[in-house]
């Protein structure tokens, strides 16, 4: 639509005006300039009953209670320091995936082995956002106790769920159509239950080993109990901040953090040139005698462009989050009335050389401005090392190169559907971007250890 209507339109979703932008000097103008005054979100339905009524951080209204919260998100819990504190966490959870890959692999005699790369992934980045944020394990092969299988089935509900359309949303009168209501109220308690025994658990462990617990050993939930203790409010408000703060921290990182490994993935298997060079570049700075290090992501420089060619071309949210204009506002000469969504198209240019941390507006992956995303310096810890190990570890190809390989029987594996939400899944139906230079199952990368 940018092309025949021009670099900033409306549009009408339902009672909603909405203003879609898609130039870099106009996103400039939004988020510099006009930043305040588009520093809140919509609300919506599934964020009322499923989001603790908008205390998320993510789709909090701008004001007191969201700087308060933003500042000690950013501050305390996803500082440089605390990010060094976590990154023995990230690690670990990182070769376990990386393990449980290889005993697949050894399982299948030694042979090439068909994964099912998303599922595989999301549990990764699920293990990684769990662990970091209530020390709690999160490994659908563990899934034996009833708290992490609920977990589980809730945080997989609240996903599907968050994304749905819902009539009320645009045009409020048509809410006795949105059947799902009671199913998010349902996913809701659940979520609460789950993040509630979290919550309590955390404060008998902080009453009784207060002493005991170092700082390197405390998670998210520890910092926010202990931070938020201090203050006024009265507990069940706490509680509920540091529910939400959770949900939102664990929902933010999630879905963004698989579909971009996932889109990596896939654009390495499509281009086996760049495959290679990634491949070669491992070898000459890492080498075969041992593991890829946080250390050694600066002189991956191959990779690291990589990630950023990803991020560019597949942006995890391709229209970024939503914001809504607190006041009326000029953007680009039109007038804008307060009350009107915001809408970023994020597939605008380059990389070359630009910075992904929201000081270039041509490529702003992460958003930009006061909202923008706090876990960028997570997200890209988490993608270097998690591509770089992997890709280090074994050797990816389609299915076609399997059935190509020929002699073992791969091992079968399930198919999952695309995701709803704001971010970009890879589906089947893209096949034909691809013009087919993936195999059908693209998702499904077939694993081989290196000999
Ligand atoms: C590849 C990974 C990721 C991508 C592409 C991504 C992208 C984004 C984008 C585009 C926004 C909206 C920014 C705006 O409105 O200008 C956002 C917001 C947010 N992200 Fe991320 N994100 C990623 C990973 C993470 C991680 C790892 C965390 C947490 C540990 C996180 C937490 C959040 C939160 C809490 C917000 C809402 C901020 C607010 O409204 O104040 N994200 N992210």
């Amino acid at each position: 639509m940018a092309d025949c209507c021009g670099p900033a339109f409306s549009i009408r979703l339902g009672a909603h005006r909405t203003l879609v932008i898609s130039s870099w000097e106009l996103v400039k103008e939004c988020f510099t300039t006009n930043d305040r005054v588009f520093a809140t979100r919509p609300r919506s339905l599934a964020v009322k009953l499923m989001g603790y009524d908008h205390a998320m951080l993510g789709f909090a209204p701008y004001g007191t209670y969201w700087r308060d919260m933003r500042k000690l998100v950013v501050v305390e819990l996803l500082s440089n320091h605390r990010l060094e504190l976590l990154r023995p966490v990230q690690e670990m959870e990182i070769n376990l995936f990386l393990r449980d890959l290889y005993e697949l692999w050894v399982k299948n005699g030694h042979c090439p082995v068909q994964v099912e790369m998303k599922e595989r992934i999301g549990d990764l980045t699920m293990s990684i956002g769990v662990r970091t944020i209530a020390g709690k394990r999160y490994r659908s092969t563990e899934a034996s106790d009833e708290e992490l299988r609920r977990g589980q089935k809730a945080l997989a509900d609240f996903f599907q769920l968050v994304g749905q359309f819902m009539y009320s949303d645009s045009i409020p009168s048509l809410g006795w159509l949105d059947v799902i209501n009671g199913k998010m109220k349902k996913t809701a308690k659940e979520l609460d239950w789950v993040l509630g025994n979290w919550v309590n658990e955390h404060r008998h462990r902080c009453k009784r080993d207060a002493a005991k617990i170092d700082k390197a050993g405390r998670d998210f939930m520890d910092v926010l109990l202990s931070s938020l203790d201090e203050t006024i409010l009265p507990a069940h408000e706490i509680d509920t901040t540091i529910k939400a703060t959770c949900l939102s921290l664990i929902s933010g990182a999630n879905d963004t953090t698989v579909v971009t490994l996932i889109w990596a993935i896939s654009l390495l298997l499509n281009n086996r040139v760049a495959l290679k060079k990634v491949q070669d570049e491992l070898e000459l700075h890492v080498g075969r005698s041992r593991q890829v290090d946080e250390s050694d992501i600066p002189n991956l420089v191959y990779l690291n462009a990589v990630v950023k060619e990803t991020l560019r071309l597949y942006p995890a949210a391709p229209l970024s989050a939503p914001r809504e204009a607190m006041e009326d506002c000029t953007i680009g000469g039109f007038h804008v009335p307060a009350g009107t969504c915001l809408l970023v198209n994020m597939f605008m240019t380059t990389h070359e050389s630009l910075d992904v941390k929201g000081r270039d507006f041509e490529y702003i992956p992460f958003g930009s401005g006061r909202r923008m995303c706090p876990g960028v310096s997570f997200a890209l810890q988490v993608l270097h090392l998690a591509l770089a190990r992997l890709l280090h570890g074994f050797e990816l190809g389609t299915l076609l190169d399997l059935k190509r390989l020929g002699g073992c029987q791969p091992m079968t594996a399930e198919s999952t559907n695309g995701n709803k939400g704001f971010s970009l899944h890879k589906l089947e139906n893209l096949e034909g971007a691809h013009q087919g230079l993936i195999d059908i199952h693209d998702r499904t990368a077939f694993l081989n250890w290196p000999q």
